[in-house]
């Protein structure tokens, strides 16, 4: 029932643990199954460096957050705020659609690391 691809990342998954001094966090749980995701994110120059991602959580949503992870990484904030739960899913090659709803935790959870990203960076303006 799932893509090879989709078995791969989450046999293997890329970019798994956390930025120490990140420049931002976004953290999403999914309120049906309680399943959590955090997307820590180190960026240079508008930049995303560097990614990393912890979740607890099904199959699907971990290798979705190693996808959205591969897939945001060197891109630049502005590319990664593009990024959806659709092209995540597209990029595994597709999902069951009982397993759709996962795929939601893995973008959500970048756009809200993006978010804080942008708060922060507004806030050290303001200072
Ligand atoms: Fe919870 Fe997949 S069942 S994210």
């Amino acid at each position: 029932m799932y893509t090879e691809k989709v078995m791969d990342h989450f046999m293997n998954p890329r970019n798994v643990g956390e930025i120490v001094q990140a420049d931002g966090i976004g953290e999403v749980g999914n309120a049906k199954c309680g399943d959590i995701m955090r997307i820590y994110l180190k960026v240079d120059n508008d930049i995303i460096t560097d990614i990393k991602f912890k979740t607890f959580g099904c199959g699907a949503a971990i290798a979705t957050s190693s996808m959205v992870t591969d897939l945001a990484k060197g891109k630049s904030v502005k590319e990664a705020e593009q990024i959806t739960n659709k092209m995540v899913a597209e990029a595994l090659g597709g999902l069951p659609p009982i397993k759709m709803h996962c795929s939601n935790l893995a973008a959500d959870a970048l756009r809200e690391a993006i978010n804080d990203y942008q708060s922060k960076k507004e806030s050290e303006q303001d200072e």
